[in-house]
Protein backbone atom coordinates (compact mmCIF):
# COMPACT_ATOMS: atom_id res chain seq x y z
CA UNK A 1 0.00 0.00 0.00
CA UNK A 2 1.18 3.27 -1.07
CA UNK A 3 2.46 5.84 2.22
CA UNK A 4 0.54 9.49 2.13
CA UNK A 5 3.66 11.25 1.01
CA UNK A 6 4.37 9.42 -2.72
CA UNK A 7 1.18 9.58 -3.27
CA UNK A 8 0.73 13.22 -3.18
CA UNK A 9 3.83 13.33 -5.01
CA UNK A 10 2.14 11.20 -7.42
CA UNK A 11 -1.05 13.63 -7.78
CA UNK A 12 1.65 16.27 -8.42
CA UNK A 13 1.05 18.22 -5.38
CA UNK A 14 3.69 21.13 -4.45
CA UNK A 15 5.97 20.35 -2.04
CA UNK A 16 5.27 23.19 0.10
CA UNK A 17 1.72 21.85 0.44
CA UNK A 18 2.96 18.31 1.27
CA UNK A 19 4.98 19.46 3.88
CA UNK A 20 2.34 21.52 5.10
CA UNK A 21 0.20 17.85 5.32
CA UNK A 22 3.40 15.81 6.34
CA UNK A 23 3.26 18.20 9.54
CA UNK A 24 -0.40 17.36 9.70
CA UNK A 25 0.18 13.83 9.93
CA UNK A 26 2.78 14.06 12.88
CA UNK A 27 0.10 15.98 14.72
CA UNK A 28 -2.57 13.21 14.25
CA UNK A 29 0.26 10.42 15.25
CA UNK A 30 0.58 12.15 18.63
CA UNK A 31 -2.92 13.26 19.31
CA UNK A 32 -3.89 10.05 18.61
CA UNK A 33 -1.85 8.56 20.94
CA UNK A 34 -2.79 10.38 23.46
CA UNK A 35 -6.39 9.57 22.71
CA UNK A 36 -5.52 6.34 22.90
CA UNK A 37 -3.73 6.91 26.22
CA UNK A 38 -7.25 8.27 27.66
CA UNK A 39 -7.30 7.60 31.46
CA UNK A 40 -4.19 6.47 31.63
CA UNK A 41 -2.33 9.26 30.48
CA UNK A 42 -4.77 11.63 32.82
CA UNK A 43 -5.92 13.80 29.73
CA UNK A 44 -9.98 13.21 30.00
CA UNK A 45 -12.11 15.39 31.96
CA UNK A 46 -13.06 19.25 31.51
CA UNK A 47 -10.89 22.10 32.46
CA UNK A 48 -12.10 25.31 34.30
CA UNK A 49 -11.62 27.53 31.03
CA UNK A 50 -14.16 28.69 28.71
CA UNK A 51 -13.10 29.20 24.71
CA UNK A 52 -14.41 32.02 22.40
CA UNK A 53 -17.09 29.79 21.61
CA UNK A 54 -18.35 30.26 25.24
CA UNK A 55 -17.74 26.46 25.51
CA UNK A 56 -15.97 24.68 28.04
CA UNK A 57 -12.64 22.96 27.12
CA UNK A 58 -12.13 19.84 27.69
CA UNK A 59 -7.96 18.84 28.70
CA UNK A 60 -8.09 17.31 25.22
CA UNK A 61 -9.53 20.34 22.89
CA UNK A 62 -6.38 22.52 24.72
CA UNK A 63 -3.56 19.60 24.24
CA UNK A 64 -4.61 19.18 20.51
CA UNK A 65 -4.26 22.53 19.85
CA UNK A 66 -1.32 23.16 21.65
CA UNK A 67 0.30 20.46 19.14
CA UNK A 68 -0.65 21.15 16.09
CA UNK A 69 -0.01 24.55 16.59
CA UNK A 70 3.58 23.89 17.91
CA UNK A 71 3.81 21.42 14.84
CA UNK A 72 2.36 23.66 12.14
CA UNK A 73 4.13 27.04 13.18
CA UNK A 74 7.76 24.78 12.76
CA UNK A 75 6.82 24.26 9.06
CA UNK A 76 8.31 26.75 7.29
CA UNK A 77 5.09 26.93 5.16
CA UNK A 78 2.82 28.27 7.54
CA UNK A 79 1.58 31.79 7.14
CA UNK A 80 -0.48 31.70 10.33
CA UNK A 81 -3.12 29.20 11.78
CA UNK A 82 -6.60 30.04 13.17
CA UNK A 83 -8.37 27.20 15.53
CA UNK A 84 -11.23 26.66 17.08
CA UNK A 85 -9.89 26.79 20.59
CA UNK A 86 -7.86 30.22 19.49
CA UNK A 87 -9.79 33.92 19.71
CA UNK A 88 -7.70 35.22 17.35
CA UNK A 89 -5.32 33.85 14.81
CA UNK A 90 -1.31 32.67 15.46
CA UNK A 91 1.48 33.75 13.20
CA UNK A 92 3.76 31.65 11.73
CA UNK A 93 6.27 32.67 8.74
CA UNK A 94 6.11 35.33 7.18
CA UNK A 95 7.07 33.73 3.97
CA UNK A 96 5.00 30.63 4.39
CA UNK A 97 2.41 30.47 1.63
CA UNK A 98 -0.44 28.60 3.42
CA UNK A 99 -2.91 29.45 5.61
CA UNK A 100 -4.52 26.32 8.16
CA UNK A 101 -7.83 27.32 9.79
CA UNK A 102 -8.72 23.58 12.34
CA UNK A 103 -10.73 22.22 14.98
CA UNK A 104 -8.42 20.35 17.20
CA UNK A 105 -10.18 18.12 19.06
CA UNK A 106 -14.05 17.57 16.90
CA UNK A 107 -16.78 15.78 19.02
CA UNK A 108 -14.96 16.72 22.11
CA UNK A 109 -18.14 15.87 24.12
CA UNK A 110 -17.59 12.07 23.34
CA UNK A 111 -13.65 12.37 24.64
CA UNK A 112 -14.85 11.25 28.21
CA UNK A 113 -17.15 8.57 27.04
CA UNK A 114 -14.83 6.77 25.10
CA UNK A 115 -16.72 7.77 21.95
CA UNK A 116 -14.91 8.87 18.70
CA UNK A 117 -13.32 12.61 18.32
CA UNK A 118 -11.03 13.85 15.59
CA UNK A 119 -8.97 16.70 14.16
CA UNK A 120 -10.64 18.70 10.87
CA UNK A 121 -8.48 21.22 8.88
CA UNK A 122 -8.58 24.08 6.30
CA UNK A 123 -5.60 24.85 4.07
CA UNK A 124 -6.13 27.87 2.06
CA UNK A 125 -3.59 30.24 0.20
CA UNK A 126 -2.08 33.50 1.96
CA UNK A 127 -3.81 35.70 -0.06
CA UNK A 128 -2.76 39.05 -1.98
CA UNK A 129 -3.43 41.26 0.71
CA UNK A 130 -1.11 39.29 2.98
CA UNK A 131 -2.04 41.31 6.20
CA UNK A 132 -0.42 39.42 9.18
CA UNK A 133 -4.28 39.32 10.29
CA UNK A 134 -7.46 37.30 10.73
CA UNK A 135 -8.52 39.18 7.17
CA UNK A 136 -6.15 36.79 5.53
CA UNK A 137 -8.32 33.52 6.43
CA UNK A 138 -11.54 35.45 5.50
CA UNK A 139 -11.94 33.75 1.76
CA UNK A 140 -14.81 31.59 0.11
CA UNK A 141 -14.37 27.62 1.09
CA UNK A 142 -14.42 27.53 -2.81
CA UNK A 143 -10.40 28.73 -2.46
CA UNK A 144 -9.62 26.18 -0.07
CA UNK A 145 -6.09 23.99 -1.94
CA UNK A 146 -6.77 21.04 0.46
CA UNK A 147 -8.94 20.24 3.34
CA UNK A 148 -9.37 16.86 5.25
CA UNK A 149 -9.74 15.15 8.70
CA UNK A 150 -8.51 12.56 11.22
CA UNK A 151 -10.38 10.60 12.63
CA UNK A 152 -9.68 8.60 16.21
CA UNK A 153 -12.18 5.46 15.96
CA UNK A 154 -10.75 1.85 16.04
CA UNK A 155 -8.39 2.61 13.36
CA UNK A 156 -6.99 5.97 13.17
CA UNK A 157 -8.04 7.41 9.41
CA UNK A 158 -6.77 10.44 7.25
CA UNK A 159 -9.62 11.65 4.73
CA UNK A 160 -7.87 13.99 2.40
CA UNK A 161 -8.51 16.25 -0.26
CA UNK A 162 -5.90 18.02 -2.63
CA UNK A 163 -9.11 19.19 -5.45
CA UNK A 164 -8.60 15.83 -7.27
CA UNK A 165 -11.30 13.22 -4.97
CA UNK A 166 -10.79 12.21 -1.78
CA UNK A 167 -8.50 9.62 -0.94
CA UNK A 168 -8.45 8.15 3.00
CA UNK A 169 -5.14 6.79 4.54
CA UNK A 170 -5.05 4.68 7.75
CA UNK A 171 -2.39 4.96 10.15
CA UNK A 172 -0.38 1.64 10.31
CA UNK A 173 0.68 1.93 13.90
CA UNK A 174 3.35 -0.72 13.42
CA UNK A 175 5.05 1.43 11.03
CA UNK A 176 3.62 5.27 11.80
CA UNK A 177 2.77 5.80 8.66
CA UNK A 178 -0.48 6.70 7.14
CA UNK A 179 -1.15 4.03 3.89
CA UNK A 180 -3.76 5.22 1.41
CA UNK A 181 -6.65 2.42 1.79
CA UNK A 182 -9.35 4.34 -0.74
CA UNK A 183 -9.15 6.64 -3.33
CA UNK A 184 -11.89 8.49 -5.32
CA UNK A 185 -14.82 8.42 -2.82
CA UNK A 186 -18.15 8.55 -4.32
CA UNK A 187 -21.63 9.44 -2.37
CA UNK A 188 -24.27 8.02 -3.63
CA UNK A 189 -26.86 10.28 -5.14
CA UNK A 190 -29.50 9.03 -3.31
CA UNK A 191 -30.02 7.67 0.43
CA UNK A 192 -32.10 6.29 3.38
CA UNK A 193 -30.07 7.27 6.42
CA UNK A 194 -30.16 10.84 8.01
CA UNK A 195 -28.13 12.36 10.58
CA UNK A 196 -29.87 15.39 12.80
CA UNK A 197 -29.76 15.68 16.37
CA UNK A 198 -33.98 15.15 17.22
CA UNK A 199 -33.40 17.03 20.04
CA UNK A 200 -33.79 20.72 18.94
CA UNK A 201 -36.93 19.46 16.35
CA UNK A 202 -38.61 21.71 18.73
CA UNK A 203 -36.33 24.47 17.65
CA UNK A 204 -36.04 23.88 13.60
CA UNK A 205 -37.96 26.14 10.78
CA UNK A 206 -41.30 24.63 10.10
CA UNK A 207 -39.89 23.57 6.69
CA UNK A 208 -36.76 21.35 8.15
CA UNK A 209 -40.02 19.92 10.71
CA UNK A 210 -41.78 19.07 7.70
CA UNK A 211 -38.79 17.39 6.05
CA UNK A 212 -38.04 15.33 8.69
CA UNK A 213 -41.73 14.15 9.45
CA UNK A 214 -41.62 12.49 5.89
CA UNK A 215 -38.52 10.78 6.79
CA UNK A 216 -39.65 9.66 9.98
CA UNK A 217 -43.63 8.94 7.78
CA UNK A 218 -41.59 6.10 5.81
CA UNK A 219 -43.36 4.25 3.16
CA UNK A 220 -46.51 5.55 4.00
CA UNK A 221 -45.28 8.93 3.89
CA UNK A 222 -44.98 11.54 0.97
CA UNK A 223 -41.01 9.48 0.47
CA UNK A 224 -42.70 6.56 0.45
CA UNK A 225 -39.42 4.70 1.33
CA UNK A 226 -38.09 3.78 5.20
CA UNK A 227 -34.52 6.15 6.63
CA UNK A 228 -33.01 5.23 9.72
CA UNK A 229 -31.25 7.75 11.87
CA UNK A 230 -27.48 8.01 12.83
CA UNK A 231 -26.11 11.07 15.31
CA UNK A 232 -22.48 10.12 16.77
CA UNK A 233 -22.44 13.98 17.93
CA UNK A 234 -18.82 14.21 16.19
CA UNK A 235 -18.98 15.32 12.75
CA UNK A 236 -16.03 13.66 11.97
CA UNK A 237 -17.91 10.57 12.61
CA UNK A 238 -21.48 11.21 10.85
CA UNK A 239 -19.28 13.08 7.84
CA UNK A 240 -16.93 10.20 7.54
CA UNK A 241 -20.07 7.63 7.23
CA UNK A 242 -21.30 9.50 4.71
CA UNK A 243 -18.09 9.87 2.87
CA UNK A 244 -18.11 5.80 3.29
CA UNK A 245 -21.74 4.57 3.24
CA UNK A 246 -23.97 7.93 1.88
CA UNK A 247 -26.55 9.61 3.84
CA UNK A 248 -27.16 13.24 4.77
CA UNK A 249 -25.80 15.16 7.83
CA UNK A 250 -27.45 18.29 8.92
CA UNK A 251 -27.05 20.91 11.69
CA UNK A 252 -29.59 23.61 10.16
CA UNK A 253 -30.68 26.68 12.01
CA UNK A 254 -32.63 26.59 15.41
CA UNK A 255 -34.14 29.16 17.84
CA UNK A 256 -32.62 27.96 21.40
CA UNK A 257 -30.32 30.80 20.95
CA UNK A 258 -31.14 34.27 19.36
CA UNK A 259 -27.62 35.45 18.83
CA UNK A 260 -26.39 31.93 17.97
CA UNK A 261 -28.93 30.38 15.33
CA UNK A 262 -26.06 28.01 14.06
CA UNK A 263 -23.79 25.38 15.77
CA UNK A 264 -21.03 24.69 13.56
CA UNK A 265 -18.38 26.82 12.65
CA UNK A 266 -17.49 27.67 8.89
CA UNK A 267 -13.91 28.31 8.64
CA UNK A 268 -12.55 24.94 10.45
CA UNK A 269 -16.06 22.59 10.22
CA UNK A 270 -18.31 23.59 7.62
CA UNK A 271 -15.49 24.68 4.27
CA UNK A 272 -13.44 21.43 4.95
CA UNK A 273 -16.36 18.97 4.81
CA UNK A 274 -18.06 21.20 2.15
CA UNK A 275 -15.18 20.26 0.29
CA UNK A 276 -14.93 16.79 0.94
CA UNK A 277 -18.20 16.23 -0.10
CA UNK A 278 -18.51 18.18 -3.30
CA UNK A 279 -14.94 15.99 -4.20
CA UNK A 280 -16.98 13.01 -3.65
CA UNK A 281 -19.70 14.25 -5.65
CA UNK A 282 -22.13 14.95 -2.56
CA UNK A 283 -23.43 18.95 -1.87
CA UNK A 284 -22.92 21.21 1.02
CA UNK A 285 -25.46 23.63 1.55
CA UNK A 286 -26.30 26.22 4.69
CA UNK A 287 -29.67 26.31 4.02
CA UNK A 288 -28.89 29.45 2.07
CA UNK A 289 -26.08 28.95 -0.48
CA UNK A 290 -23.46 26.48 -1.06
CA UNK A 291 -21.24 26.70 1.89
CA UNK A 292 -17.70 26.71 -0.67
CA UNK A 293 -19.44 30.27 -2.00
CA UNK A 294 -19.88 31.93 1.19
CA UNK A 295 -18.10 35.27 1.88
CA UNK A 296 -16.74 34.94 5.85
CA UNK A 297 -17.36 38.04 7.67
CA UNK A 298 -15.30 36.56 10.86
CA UNK A 299 -12.55 33.43 11.34
CA UNK A 300 -15.53 31.86 14.26
CA UNK A 301 -18.49 32.28 12.28
CA UNK A 302 -21.22 30.06 12.54
CA UNK A 303 -23.12 28.32 9.48
CA UNK A 304 -26.13 26.19 8.79
CA UNK A 305 -24.97 22.56 7.21
CA UNK A 306 -27.10 20.32 5.43
CA UNK A 307 -24.94 18.14 3.43
CA UNK A 308 -24.47 14.24 1.61
CA UNK A 309 -26.22 13.01 -1.15
CA UNK A 310 -26.85 15.30 -3.28
CA UNK A 311 -30.49 14.53 -4.53
CA UNK A 312 -31.28 14.08 -0.57
CA UNK A 313 -30.19 17.65 -0.29
CA UNK A 314 -31.93 19.12 -2.61
CA UNK A 315 -34.95 17.06 -1.40
CA UNK A 316 -34.65 19.04 1.88
CA UNK A 317 -33.80 22.45 0.21
CA UNK A 318 -37.18 22.11 -1.22
CA UNK A 319 -38.90 21.38 1.83
CA UNK A 320 -37.39 24.82 3.10
CA UNK A 321 -38.38 26.76 0.00
CA UNK A 322 -41.37 25.51 0.05
CA UNK A 323 -42.38 27.01 3.56
CA UNK A 324 -40.84 29.89 2.92
P1 LIG B 1 -16.59 20.46 18.87
O1 LIG B 1 -16.47 19.28 19.78
O2 LIG B 1 -15.38 20.68 18.01
O3 LIG B 1 -17.00 21.71 19.61
O4 LIG B 1 -17.73 20.13 17.80
C1 LIG B 1 -18.89 19.49 18.21
C2 LIG B 1 -19.92 19.66 17.13
C3 LIG B 1 -19.84 18.59 16.05
O5 LIG B 1 -18.72 17.78 16.11
C4 LIG B 1 -21.07 17.74 16.26
O6 LIG B 1 -21.65 17.36 15.04
C5 LIG B 1 -21.99 18.66 17.04
O7 LIG B 1 -21.17 19.56 17.76
C6 LIG B 1 -22.84 17.89 17.99
O8 LIG B 1 -23.74 18.81 18.55
P2 LIG B 1 -24.78 18.32 19.67
O9 LIG B 1 -23.98 18.06 20.90
O10 LIG B 1 -25.72 19.51 19.80
O11 LIG B 1 -25.44 17.09 19.13
MN1 LIG C 1 -15.75 22.72 20.91
MN1 LIG D 1 -16.04 20.59 15.98
MN1 LIG E 1 -13.48 21.14 18.66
Amino acid sequence: MQRLIPTLRQDQVDEALISVIHSLQITAKEISFRVGQGDLAGVLGSTLSENIQGETQKKLDILSNQLIKDILLECGHVRAVASEEEEGIVLGHENGEYLIAFDPLDGSSNIDINSMVGTIFSILPVPENNSGTADMFLQPGRNQVAAGYILYGPSIMMALTTGKGVKIFTLDQTVGEFLLTKRDLAIAPDTSEFAINMSNYRHWQEGMQLYVDDLLAGTSGQRSKNFNMRWVAAMVADVHRVLIRGGIFLYPWDARSIDKPYKLRLMYEGNPMAMLVEQAGGLAHSGDMAILDIQPTDIHQRVGIILGARNEVNACLGYLKASQ
